[in-house]
């Protein structure tokens, strides 16, 4: 049986035309649209509507729709990815909302991620951060050791597991009032820490990444832990515990 219906909406978003302008919040009705759809969908039909209207359509950046990719950074009525949890915008459908509802649409808001348009933002700084120290050194001259031929305890190789699957969207970030990074950078140090392969930097992966992450302009973080109650993959803050345990550990070693 169907549950289908469909909603009319009115939706405020947030449109600024480069990295300098102002920015303002507009306001837009999108009509017939059906709870089956994603919300990136509705966005779509918005922009339809615009474009038929002449007027210029509403940047978002999207890219795999499933979840995998990170890019679709948008803050939903006060929320990163919108209602629903451990979800990223493009795994969120319209049967979340109701007919006549009144949605507000944002981009990331943080100093180390300036909007670039509308409700794209530049999170070229996560790149940097990686740069830092988000890799391992492999042999590849010829005698590689198979990685599968290294034993790994198995509620470490889950750990690591875990958190290799953060996708980078920064969600964390938007969410945290401080604008920090740590949950990011801590899955990206955790996944490395907790392996054979990740010691050959572990004196200083941690502390090259949070350099980096404080030079960009993210802040401190004060364990509020919002950042664990808005992640998509489901980050725990216990990696923030290992990042801590990482950075000073690579501080003795130096
Ligand atoms: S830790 Fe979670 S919220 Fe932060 S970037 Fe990774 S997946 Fe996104
Ligand atoms: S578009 Fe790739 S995670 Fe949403």
């Amino acid at each position: 049986m169907s549950t289908h219906k469909n909603l009319n909406l009115t939706l405020k978003v947030w449109r600024q035309k480069d990295q300098k302008a102002k920015g303002n919040m507009e306001t837009y009705q999108v009509s017939d649209i059906s709870t089956d759809s994603s919300f990136l969908e509705m966005m779509d039909i918005l922009n339809e509507q615009l474009i038929n209207e002449g007027k210029e359509p509403v940047a978002f950046d999207h890219d795999c729709r499933e979840g995998i990719c990170g890019t679709c950074s948008l803050y939903i009525n006060g929320e990163a990815h919108g209602p629903g949890r451990e979800i990223t915008t493009c795994q969120l459908h319209m049967r979340e909302f109701n007919d006549g509802d009144t949605i507000y649409i944002e981009p990331w808001r943080a100093n180390a991620f300036p909007v670039i348009k509308d409700l794209m933002v530049d999170r070229t700084a996560f790149d940097r951060i990686m740069a830092a120290g988000g890799f391992i050194s492999v042999n590849t001259s010829g005698n590689t050791v198979d990685a599968n031929a290294i034993p790994i305890e198995k509620a470490n190789a889950d750990k690591a597991m875990d958190a290799a699957t953060c996708i980078g969207c920064g969600a964390c970030v938007a969410t945290c009032k401080n604008s920090s990074a740590m949950l990011f950078v801590s899955a990206k140090v955790s996944q490395f820490a907790l392996l054979p392969q990740g010691q050959v930097e572990s004196a200083e992966r941690a502390q090259n990444m949070v350099k980096v992450m404080d030079e960009e302009g993210f802040g401190n973080c004060s364990n509020t832990g919002a950042c664990e109650v808005e992640c998509p993959k489901g980050i725990s803050l216990e990696n923030i515990a290992r990042l801590n345990r990482e950075y000073l550990s690579g501080s003795v070693k130096k």
